[in-house]
């Protein structure tokens, strides 16, 4: 099983990379996880130009090739993010934005994708009731782009010091349960 990892956090050894640590424990060693950084590509923004619906490629030529790549490849996506500002970090939306190059494959150039699952890590410093609302709706929307089945999330609200979140012995027995049920 392919198995891609999207770290949405411009912060090294932050809580939303120790979550998706907690989460890739559980991945069979016989499984292949791919890394993904969303902070450390070398992305341009979708410049809106609309070149993809018609060739199914963009004209930017940089990093999300690999991304893409990946993702057509993957059986399992996990996605791991702070929330900023109810949204996701702009290193990650960049990447979201430039998923419309196969969200143009598969509804308008009709290209069958292998069928896959998604889940989504989110942390926030806050305890807001809507919280996450952005970034799970983002979430559907952008798996939904490459033929990815939105399958759960796991949220956790008032971690902010970097790492903090480390130290939850339920937060991370919350997050390997749920690995173990989605990977499985
Ligand atoms: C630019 C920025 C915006 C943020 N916006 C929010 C927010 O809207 N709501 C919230 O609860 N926390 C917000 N936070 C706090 C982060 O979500 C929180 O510190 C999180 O634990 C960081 O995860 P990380 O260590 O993986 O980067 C923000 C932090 C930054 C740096």
């Amino acid at each position: 099983m392919e198995v891609v990892a999207i770290y949405g956090s411009p912060r090294r050894g932050g809580n939303s990379e120790v979550m998706m640590d907690t989460f890739l424990q559980e991945v069979n060693p016989s499984d292949r996880v791919n890394r993904i950084v969303a902070s450390q590509l070398h992305l341009g923004f979708c410049r809106g130009c609309r070149s993809c619906e018609n060739t199914g490629h963009c004209v930017q030529k940089d990093d999300m090739s690999q991304v893409v790549e990946f993702l057509l490849l993957a059986d399992r996506v996990v996605v791991s993010s702070p929330v900023f500002f109810y949204a996701f970090p702009s290193s990650l939306k960049v990447l979201i934005d430039r998923i419309q190059v196969l969200w143009s494959r598969k509804y308008l150039l009709k290209e069958e994708m292998k069928p896959k699952k998604g889940f989504l890590l989110a942390v926030g410093a806050t305890k807001g009731k809507k919280l996450f609302d952005g970034i799970i709706l983002t979430t559907r929307f952008f798996f939904d782009g490459f033929g990815c089945k939105y399958s759960g999330e796991c949220v956790f609200r008032g971690y902010d010091k970097k790492g903090e979140i480390a130290d939850c012995r339920e937060c991370r027995e919350e997050i390997r349960q749920a690995a173990c049920s989605f990977l499985g």
